[in-house]
């Protein structure tokens, strides 16, 4: 899987991608994410990537021409099956988004900052609008950051243990199970005796009904 994230601000994005499991993902090849800087598709001596928005107002807006160029640049060499923009006023994000964004093989994110994009961005570039929910970041970098981590830990190969994916929480509507490791005893506080047991079965009929009453508890409307 390749995704190309576009930007103003490269520097927000490039440490988070190069830790932890994205890093091993794409040592391992299992995807390639190149981060793209707006200034470098800018053509004036100030590389100027926003301007004030007709009309007035408070705030700037990210202005089109660099934004087209470097998507276009892009799309010239491979076609991608969506375009994303990150926006605070898009569908809101979610486990099923990030199954089926894992699917595809190109991936295009645009992030906005400030007030956003020119809206001819959106109108003519854009496939899909996304939020990672309902407050306003100062850009779309740190949301590219989250839909990217959730998207690359499902790419198959990614983590070791595949069949844990099955059970994160918000997969088949339900929260995960609680989970302990050594030692049995702290502070006073023991590991629930089945999970020591060694009866899978049992095990795994304790961490569905665990599952069940999570939810219950803590986001009933998963079940309705
Ligand atoms: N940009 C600003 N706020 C955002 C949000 N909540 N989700 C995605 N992109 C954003």
């Amino acid at each position: 899987m390749r995704i190309d994230i576009v930007t103003g601000f490269p520097k927000l994005l490039s440490s988070p991608l190069n830790e932890s499991i994205i890093k091993q993902a794409k040592k391992k090849k299992l995807v390639t994410i190149r981060i793209h800087d707006l200034r470098r598709y800018t053509h004036d001596k100030h590389r100027t990537v926003d301007d004030t928005p007709y009309g007035g107002g408070a705030g700037m807006v990210l202005k089109p021409e660099p934004i087209f160029e470097c998507v276009e640049s892009q799309q010239s060499k491979r076609s991608y099956e969506e375009a994303i923009y990150v926006t605070a006023d898009g569908e809101t994000f979610n486990q099923k988004i990030a199954n089926e964004l894992s699917l595809k093989r190109n991936l295009i994110i645009v992030c906005g900052h400030y007030k956003g994009v020119d809206e001819r961005v959106r109108l003519k570039l854009i496939t899909r609008e996304i939020s990672i929910g309902d407050y306003v970041l100062t850009g779309g970098e740190l949301a590219a950051m989250v839909i990217v981590d959730a998207i690359v830990r499902l790419i198959p190969g990614v983590l070791g243990d595949a069949e844990s994916l099955l059970t994160d929480s918000f997969q088949e509507r339900l929260l995960d199970s609680p989970v302990y490791t050594r030692p049995a005893e702290y502070r006073s506080m023991c590991v629930p005796d089945v999970l020591l047991s060694g009866d899978h079965q049992a095990i795994a009929r304790w961490r569905h009904q665990q599952r069940l009453e999570r939810t219950k508890l803590r986001r009933k409307d998963l079940l309705s």
